[in-house]
C-alpha cells in the first residue's frame, strides 16, 4: 500500500500573508498589519506609536514599549496589506486548485475580519459571508476546507488595549470568536486548527504580548492552551464529527555527536522547541520536565479552578504539522544559518536552499516516526516546500524543477513512512501552493508556489497568475495518489 485512498492532497496558505482585503469588508486592523516587508538579514519590523505621540520601529526581536499601539506609517510597506490578493482572486484561484486536483484546501480565518476588534459584542457578518462565500466556492469542486482558527496575529485593537494573550479575557473572546465559526460553517468545514504553529508563539511579537519574560510568555501561552482546548470541547458539541487539530512547527534537531552531552541537550531543546506544546495538547496536561523548569526559573503558572480539567478534555484528534527543515544541537558553539523561523545549527551532510534553510528529506520520515511513536494520533503534514527565487522565461513558462525535485524528495519519505513504519498519515499541503508573502522576511521574491503571481517586494505587479512546471507535475502526483512523483 502506498497513500490510502482517501489520502488528502491539497496546498496551504494564510489570511496575513494571502488574502489581503485589509481594509474591505469591515475587516478590523490586525497586527499583522503594521509589520514592515524586510529581507534575508534586514528584518521585518512592527511600527508603533507612544502615547506622546512619538513613533518608533521593533524588531522581531525586541520587547514592545509598555503602552505603545501599533500604528500605519504611510511612508512604509507593509505586505499584508494587498498580499496576493486571495480576497479579489478566490473563485480564480480555487478554480486552479480544482485544476491541479486539490480534494482539501488549507486557509487560516483573519480574526479582525469576522471580529473587527476582537471582542464586539457581534460578528461581522460581511467577514463570515466572504469565508462562507469561499467555502461554497471550494465545496463546489468538492475540496474540504482546512481551517487554521489563529494563524500569526491578533486583532490589533486587543493588542493595543489588553496587551493580548498576556490577558485572561482573551479565552473568552477566542471561544466566542470559535463558537461562531464553528456554529455558522458546522456544514463546511470538517478539519480545524487551532493555533498556527503555537510552538513559535512563545513570545512571536505579533501575538500582541508586549513583554516578553518567561513568566509573561508562558502565562500567555497557558490562556492559549486553554482557549485551544475550550474549542476543542465546544466544536465537539457543535459538531461530534469534527477533526480539531493542533499545528506545531515541527523543528527537527539531531545531535551533533554522540558525546552524551549533545545528546541530553539536543532533548532540551526538543522540549523546549515543540514537545512542550504538543505534550499539552495530545497528552492534557503539562510535562514534568516544564513543570520542574519553572519551579527552577521561577515561573508560577496562575491557574483557575477548572483549568487543569479544561486541558484534560480539550485534548487534539490529530497533529497537523510544518516540515521545512532541520538543524543541529551542539554544546560547541556554531556557526548558525537560518531555518524555519529560528536559526540552526547547519549539518555537513545536507545542502540548503537560498535562503540558507538544510534541506533534509530524510528529516520528514524522521519527523513522522517520532511523531507517530510518542502520541499513536493522526497526523497531517500541513506545510512542506522550498522558498525559491523563480525565473520567467521569455515565453512565460517558469521551469522550477529545484522546486518539484525538493517536494518529490519529501513526498517519498511521507510515502515511506506510511509503507515501510505504519505511521498513521491522512493529508499533505504543501506550504504556498499559490506564491504568497514570505513570513520570515515580508518577501514576494521567496516564493513555494505552485502558481506564480506577478508582485514583487515593493508590492509592484499586476497580480496576473501563472501556471508554473510544477503546477503540471503536483497535478499528475495528484491523479496518480502519489505513484508518479
Ligand atoms: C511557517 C509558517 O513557519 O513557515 C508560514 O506557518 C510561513 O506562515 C512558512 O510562511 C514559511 O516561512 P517563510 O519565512 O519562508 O515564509
Amino acid at each position: 500500500m502506498s497513500f490510502p485512498k482517501d489520502f488528502l492532497w491539497g496546498g496551504a496558505t494564510a489570511a496575513n500573508q494571502y488574502e489581503g482585503g485589509y481594509r474591505e469588508g469591515g475587516r478590523g486592523l490586525a497586527t499583522s498589519d503594521v509589520y514592515t516587508g524586510g529581507a534575508l538579514n534586514v528584518a521585518r519590523q512592527i511600527t508603533y506609536v507612544l502615547p506622546d505621540g512619538t513613533t518608533g520601529k521593533m524588531d522581531q526581536h525586541d520587547e514592545m514599549p509598555a503602552n505603545a499601539k501599533g500604528y500605519i506609517d504611510e511612508n512604509l510597506y507593509y505586505p499584508s496589506h494587498v498580499a496576493t490578493d486571495f480576497y479579489h482572486h478566490y473563485k480564480e484561484d480555487i478554480a486552479l486548485f480544482a485544476e491541479m486536483g486539490f480534494n482539501c484546501f488549507r486557509l487560516s480565518l483573519s480574526w479582525s475580519r469576522i471580529f473587527p476588534n476582537g471582542n464586539d459584542s457581534e460578528p461581522n457578518e460581511a467577514g463570515l459571508q466572504f469565508y462562507e462565500d469561499v467555502f461554497d466556492e471550494l465545496l463546489k469542486y468538492n475540496i474540504q476546507p482546512v481551517v487554521s482558527i489563529n494563524h500569526f496575529d491578533v486583532p490589533m485593537h486587543l493588542a493595543d488595549e489588553y496587551d493580548a494573550w498576556s490577558d485572561r479575557r482573551m479565552i473568552d473572546w477566542y471561544t466566542n470568536y470559535t463558537n461562531v465559526l464553528f456554529t455558522r460553517f458546522k456544514d463546511k468545514v470538517k478539519y480545524w486548527m487551532t493555533f498556527n504553529e503555537i510552538n513559535l508563539l512563545n513570545g512571536y511579537p505579533l501575538l500582541g504580548t508586549h513583554k516578553t519574560d518567561d513568566q509573561t510568555r508562558y502565562q500567555a501561552m497557558h490562556h492559549m492552551f486553554l482557549a485551544s482546548a475550550q474549542a476543542v470541547i465546544n466544536g465537539k458539541k457543535i459538531n461530534p464529527d469534527f477533526q480539531i487539530g493542533m499545528m506545531c512547527a515541527y523543528i527537527l534537531t539531531y545531535p551533533e555527536t554522540c558525546n552524551p552531552e549533545d545528546v541530553q541537550k539536543n532533548i532540551d531543546e526538543e522540549r523546549n522547541l515543540k514537545y512542550f506544546f504538543s505534550d499539552v495538547q495530545v497528552r492534557g496536561y503539562y510535562p514534568s520536565y516544564k513543570l520542574k523548569e519553572f519551579e527552577r526559573n521561577g515561573v508560577v503558572i496562575k491557574k483557575e479552578q477548572g483549568d487543569d480539567e479544561i486541558l484534560r478534555q480539550g485534548v487534539v484528534d490529530y497533529i497537523g504539522f510544518s516540515y521545512y527543515n532541520s538543524g543541529v544541537t551542539s554544546v560547541n558553539n556554531r556557526e548558525l544559518t537560518d531555518g524555519n523561523v529560528s536559526k540552526v545549527v547547519p549539518n555537513k551532510y545536507l545542502s540548503q536552499s537560498e535562503w540558507g534553510w538544510p534541506i533534509d528529506p530524510k528529516g520528514m520520515r524522521i519527523s513522522l516516526n517520532l511523531l507517530w511513536d510518542r502520541y499513536q494520533i493522526p497526523l497531517f503534514v500541513v506545510e512542506n516546500g522550498l522558498g525559491a527565487v523563480d525565473s520567467v522565461e521569455a515565453d512565460g513558462s517558469i521551469n522550477d524543477d529545484y522546486r518539484i525535485e525538493y517536494l518529490a524528495d519529501h513526498i517519498q519519505e511521507m510515502k515511506n513512512a506510511i509503507e515501510l513504519d505504519g505511521v498513521d498519515l491522512f493529508g499533505y499541503t504543501p506550504w504556498g501552493c499559490i506564491d504568497l508573502v514570505s513570513a520570515g522576511t515580508g518577501e514576494m521574491k521567496k516564493r513555494y508556489g505552485f502558481i506564480y503571481v506577478d508582485l514583487d517586494d515593493k508590492g509592484q505587479g499586476s497580480l496576473k497568475r501563472s501556471k508554473k512546471k510544477s503546477f503540471y507535475w503536483y497535478k499528475k502526483v495528484i491523479a496518480t495518489n502519489g505513484d508518479d512523483l
